[in-house]
């Protein structure tokens, strides 16, 4: 069960968010048993060995040891996220830590591996130029495994379109480029996008990564990547984990010598997040009604970069019928300032607090000062 089926966490806390937002205009709010919960839901998948938090999609400290405190690892994607997780938890120890960088500069990696990190290697080039940096450290070899899939053409990171993974023609040339830098691969990764439904998104890369990995006698583990989906309507079904789980269990009883990975960002916290954003303004325009709120695009990119979908409540009046059908926009200079466009609501009035649901993920990690306005602040609830 994952927190969701019981209902979003936030509708019993009415009360308790809008004390906890204060007198703020707007904040982020993370409820940290959700995230918990949602890692239990994970554990429910016994073939998985181990489970690294993709911090990209929340990197806030408390977010960071509610995590490693469910047993999760970390897979991170630049220095600085490395860096994060030693602040938040300084006695980690270094094999709960995954580096992927994606054409990064040389220097990162150096670092990484000085560090004794495990790094995911992507390009034969990163090998074959870099090749001394490599010499006797433990890798794992990222390959191009998947079509792609996920939410958004943005956010698809397989296939002949993305700029992620060795491409299957190049992996042929890998086992001897391995050789030349004295590396050695303890495992392979195949990410193929996020927000994912259909099983062979993790599937057919599973198959293909542990084929490819006879060529590497060293490779005992299968990183099958992140991705998981979260519903964000009441009609769509989640990832069937139990399903998920038993596909991935017949192909390890095949080969028994490997251990599977999986690295969930959004899995872990979309749902754990709202953003509560006060009531500015409200406007017709024509048959159109907007409501204001007082941040927008600068908290929360998702709905203008990807055409998002968030559930939008005014938790000021939860239990208020709709009684208009509004846009919701934010005050930056940008028609495409909408958080959610055309949403039945209740009466909005200046001052009320929207609740914007499931921003936990990819919400503030990809927030901006644009027009110098400052993005929500965070806040945390336990309970
Ligand atoms: N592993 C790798 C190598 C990744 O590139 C990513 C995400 C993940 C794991 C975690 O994926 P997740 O489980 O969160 O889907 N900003 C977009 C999502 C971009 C994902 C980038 N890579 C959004 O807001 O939907």
């Amino acid at each position: 069960m994952t927190a969701r089926d019981a209902g979003p966490w936030w509708r019993s806390r009415r009360e308790a968010l809008l004390s906890v937002l204060g007198d703020r205009e707007c904040a982020y709010v993370y409820h940290l048993p959700t995230i918990a919960s949602q890692v239990r839901a994970l554990r429910t998948m016994k073939s998985i060995a181990r489970i690294l938090y993709a911090l990209k999609a929340n990197p806030h400290p408390e977010v960071l040891r509610a995590v490693s405190a469910a047993g999760c690892g970390f897979e991170c994607v630049s220095r600085a996220e490395i860096e994060r997780v030693f602040e938040a938890l300084p006695d980690i120890p270094r094999d709960r830590i995954l580096f992927t960088p994606n054409f990064a500069p040389q220097a990162e990696y150096r670092w990484a591996l000085e560090a004794g990190i495990r790094v995911t290697v992507d390009n034969l080039f990163v090998l074959r130029r870099w090749a001394a940096l490599f010499s006797g450290r433990e890798i794992l070899l990222r390959l191009d495994a998947t079509s792609g899939h996920g939410h958004h053409e943005k956010v698809r990171t397989g296939g002949l379109n993305s700029k992620f993974g060795v491409p299957p023609e190049e992996f042929g040339d890998l086992a001897d480029a391995v050789a030349g830098c004295g590396a050695r691969v303890v495992g392979l990764h195949a990410h193929g996008g996020s927000g994912n439904f259909g099983l062979d998104g993790w599937l057919e890369p599973a198959r293909i990564l542990a084929a490819t990995a006879a060529a590497f006698p060293e490779a005992r583990i299968l990183n099958l990547g992140g991705g998981l989906g979260i519903p964000d309507r009441p009609s769509q079904a989640p990832v069937d984990l139990a399903a998920l789980d038993a596909g991935l269990a017949a192909l390890q009883a095949a080969r028994p010598s490997f251990e599977l990975w999986l690295e969930p960002g959004r899995f872990l916290v979309a749902d754990a997040g709202v953003l509560l954003a006060r009531v500015t303004q409200t406007k017709g325009k024509g048959d159109k009604r907007y409501v204001g709120v007082a941040t927008g695009m600068n908290s929360l990119i998702r709905p203008a970069l990807y055409g998002a979908w968030h559930e939008i409540v005014n938790l000021s009046r939860l239990d208020e019928a709709a009684t208009a059908t509004c846009t919701v926009v934010g005050p930056i200079c940008e028609s495409g300032d909408e958080l959610g466009r055309d949403r039945p609501l209740p009466r909005c009035e200046e001052g009320d607090v929207l609740l914007i649901a499931q921003a936990g993920a990819y919400g503030h990690a990809m927030a901006s000062h644009y027009n110098l306005r400052a993005p929500a602040p965070e806040l945390v609830v336990s309970a």
